[in-house]
């Protein structure tokens, strides 16, 4: 059998964990607004049209942000026509996506169905086909108090209470041939930085994202995150990144090498971030935001997302995830969190529907997707103070990594509840590991639960009619005397939450 062993010292930190690492995106594309999370006249829906089944599950997620409203949606959108009335509101062309887009749904929408959720807002402003001068009006209308011809829009639409949003994003993917007025490093940087200031002057202490690289693919990686940031490096708090995890062609542990790849990203950001700081002999430390992540199986052509007729609303990206990409998600994470010094926020991209956690049928149910599962314990269960691990893990060798590790693992510890999870990926397709976990500072530690999330076939889905197929079970080998022990079955993922006992 294989070992893995890992050493936890109480003492030994990484960094605090950010609750906004737990985030989600509900971007206008596809059914993921419109069949998703609205849906007037569906038999959930409440008086806002807001769906309570998908509130109830997205609650259960443990979703702590929610960027909105896109992805490539936002660098075509003009926030004005998603207020005020409804049935004065215009139905217009959506470029990004080549749908008709009614506006049924926008900004005030977006922020009580928030509210509703206990989820923070995390607002895209478009600087494709707009720029500074509408995002500094759209921080007026959401955040000014009164007296102004934007605030008291607000106030005539309903609101008298600004709605305070703190976290924005300066634009999205503008590095990307597929996006609306994509733009060189040089000229984002420039507009970003300009943006930036009229917001801030408009909204004091907002929280500010550049854009980063679309992936760690593009041929314009890391040289954009250079210029971009030593262009806004005074006027921005992070640099985001996105990663999608593509295609798995039947090859598995290649497939598992997405977060290794995600690893190595997050990792080179950080660098490049501390060498603009350098550079300006600034301690300053730059925050990322990985505010897209997930596994997607299509291609991302401009021809894969153009649709015909420009239809409302329609099934785009609906992909239904298997136990592997649980697996995928689930190993994710534990790099995710492993990073929890200069990761902060992070946005499962997305929420409903389009590559979503959570799936609907339009006027029926709605059901958990496999990656649910792997999110929802991570988000429910890893608060506090993500610890260092020292591990000692056989390796496997896929894509352009030699030796990566065939356990993944992470250790959260919160001082405040005297819990302890741990979380840990077993990668290995064909044999089990003997998981030993030596702790350090630990003395009267008791299992408080333990869960595995395991299925004999890779392809398992959850559907409709089926929807808990692939659902976590209790964890039965897991023992706490000397040491944490557990034996973690071949591609397991498994939780182990202990408390002090006093
Ligand atoms: O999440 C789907 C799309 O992926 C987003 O709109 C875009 O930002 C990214 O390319």
């Amino acid at each position: 059998m294989l070992k893995g062993r890992v050493v936890v010292d109480r003492d030994f930190a990484i960094g605090d964990l950010d609750r906004r690492l737990f985030g989600s995106f509900v971007e206008h594309l596809g059914r993921c607004v419109y069949g998703g999370i609205y849906e007037p006249g569906h038999p959930t829906a409440d008086e806002q049209g807001f769906r309570q089944d998908v509130l109830d599950l997205t609650r259960e997620l443990g979703v702590t942000i929610m960027r909105y409203p896109g992805g490539n949606f936002v660098s075509g959108y003009n926030w004005q026509d998603g207020v005020g009335p409804k049935e004065d509101r215009p139905v217009k062309l959506d470029l990004a996506w080549f749908t008709t887009e009614t506006n049924q749904f926008g900004t005030n929408e977006f922020i009580d169905w928030c509210r509703k959720a206990e989820i923070e807002p995390m607002m895209a402003v478009n600087l494709g086909t707009a720029g500074p001068d509408e995002a500094r009006n759209l921080v007026e209308y959401c955040n000014h108090p009164g007296g102004t011809y934007w605030s008291d829009l607000r106030r005539s639409h309903g609101y008298e209470e600004p709605h305070a949003i703190n976290f924005w994003c300066l634009g999205n993917e503008m590095d990307g041939p597929w996006q609306i007025c994509e733009k060189t490093a040089q000229e984002y940087g420039r507009v970003a930085k300009e943006a930036a200031k009229v917001m801030r002057w408009t909204s004091e202490g907002l929280t500010l994202t550049a854009c980063g690289s679309s992936s760690r693919e593009m041929s314009t990686y890391g040289e954009w995150e250079y210029s971009v940031l030593d262009e806004v490096f005074d006027h921005v708090d992070f640099i985001s990144l996105h990663q999608y995890f593509l295609n798995n062609e039947n090859e598995t542990d290649r497939f598992f090498t997405h977060i290794d790849n995600l690893d190595c990203f997050i990792t080179e950001v950080v660098a490049i971030a501390d060498a603009v700081a350098a550079k300006r002999r600034s301690d300053k430390k730059i925050m990322l935001s990985l505010d897209e992540w997930n596994v997607w199986y299509k291609a991302r052509s401009g021809t894969d997302m153009k649709q015909e007729n420009w239809p409302e609303a329609p099934s785009l990206l609906e992909e239904v995830y298997n136990f592997e990409d649980a697996l995928v998600v689930g190993g994710a994470l534990i790099t995710m969190i492993n990073h929890a010094d200069r990761l902060k926020t992070g946005c499962l991209a997305q929420l409903v529907n389009v590559i979503g956690p959570i799936m609907t049928e339009t006027g029926g149910p709605a059901w958990r997707q496999t990656i649910f599962h792997p999110f929802a314990q991570a988000a429910n269960l890893a608060k506090g103070r993500v610890l260092r691990l020292i591990s000692d893990t056989p390796t496997f060798s896929a894509g352009e990594f030699d030796k990566a590790p065939l356990l993944l693992s992470s250790a959260i510890h919160n001082p405040e509840t005297g819990q302890l999870t741990i979380l840990a990926l077993n990668r290995s397709p064909t044999e089990e590991m003997e998981f030993a976990m030596h702790m350090r500072g630990f003395p009267d530690m008791v299992i408080l639960e333990a869960f595995e999330l395991h299925h004999a076939d890779l392809k398992a889905t959850n559907t409709k009619d089926n929807p808990d197929e692939v659902a976590p079970s209790q964890h039965e080998s897991c023992k706490l005397a000397e040491e944490l022990t557990a034996t973690l079955k071949p591609l397991s993922w498994n939780v182990f939450v202990l408390k002090d006992a006093n």
